[in-house]
């Protein structure tokens, strides 16, 4: 039997975080950051996993395997290498475990003669980050699976709408986008959910309007990603910040190096549950004219990488 190779992307939330949790939709849109997973067979029972990602945990793939085989109701008869090698920065609110999931559980599928079949590919990824997450959403292992953007929507704790949608963001601007990375947060999600909950206990009324603000540039970030529409996806981007400032999730450095990007006429946000006292993760970044942006960025020693948004999801390398 031959090698194989199965890749998945990461994912950012474009906008929606922090609203989301409280039945507001968000859009998740995959990104060309991936990890990549090789499969050897072996001649004998063992199976060794490799990564060359350092701190990578490796329990969570050996799980993921075992999630794939109860799936199909498979007992291995042989063993494999299984090799991991991802782009997508562990811990750093794009993704890594849900892509990860996809792509060993599209791998292993693969080894066990299944058909390549991406629902299926999601249904175990989304067992597997069950058991690492708790209660996740299912939102990013679906948008690592099908690729692209992806609307989503708690409508009850019991309803979710998860919607891969028929077209992607307008190719002329898809390239303006940068993430800027503002440091690991000293708070987790689970903490910065909390924060904001507790906010939403002392001022309701004030909360509530900013989830429904959010709610509004959402609904009208989207014909703007279809169409290429820069001035209301910077309008979008900015209001949004500025709405999370409000939840309290900007650390104040942050606040300062999205003044400076404004300021030429940019926009960002952090993508993701963001921080309080130390970083704010993953920063999102947009302007007509990305070299000018990047001058600027270099100038500040902001530590940023280009990002192509909306790229395809899990798929077999030949
Ligand atoms: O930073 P991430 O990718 O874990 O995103 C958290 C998004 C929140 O809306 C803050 C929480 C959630 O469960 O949706």
């Amino acid at each position: 039997m031959k090698q194989i190779t199965v890749s998945a992307p990461g994912k950012l939330i474009l906008l929606g975080e922090h609203a989301v949790v409280y039945g507001k939709p968000a859009i998740i849109v995959s990104v060309a950051k991936r990890c990549f997973v090789t499969l050897t067979p072996r001649n004998d029972k063992t199976i060794k996993i490799v990564s060359e990602n350092q701190d990578q945990v490796l329990d969570y793939p050996e799980f993921i395997i075992s999630k794939t085989l109860e799936y199909f109701h498979k007992k291995l008869t042989l063993g494999f290498d299984l090799s991991i090698n991802s782009q997508i920065p562990i811990n750093g609110g794009m993704g890594s475990s849900s892509a990860l999931a996809v792509s060993i559980a599209g791998a292993v599928s693969l080894f066990l003669g299944q058909k390549f079949d991406k629902e299926k590919i999601n249904a175990i990824a989304y067992l597997a980050e069950q058991k690492k997450h708790g209660n996740p959403s299912g939102g990013d292992n679906s948008t690592c699976c099908f690729g692209g953007l992806v609307w989503f929507r708690k409508e009850t704790p019991d309803l979710k709408i998860i919607s891969q949608l028929p077209f992607n963001i307008h190719e002329k601007i898809t390239n303006n986008f940068l993430t800027i990375f503002t440091g690991t947060p000293k708070e987790s999600t689970k903490e910065m959910v909390n924060i904001v909950e507790e906010l939403y206990k002392k001022r309701p009324k004030f909360i509530q309007s900013i989830f429904n603000r959010q709610e509004s540039l959402v609904r009208e970030l989207l014909p703007a990603l279809k169409n290429g529409d820069e001035d209301v996806i910077i309008k979008c981007i900015r209001q949004s910040e500025k709405n999370l400032e409000h939840l309290g999730v900007v650390p104040p450095f942050v606040k300062l190096g999205i003044q400076k990007i404004e300021k030429i006429g940019g926009a960002a946000k952090i993508c993701g549950a963001g921080g309080r006292t130390k970083g704010g993760g993953i920063l999102l970044a947009y302007h007509k004219n990305r070299k000018e942006l990047e001058t600027l960025l270099e100038f500040h020693k902001f530590d940023f990488s280009p990002i192509t948004l909306a790229s395809e999801g899990v798929r077999q390398e030949l």
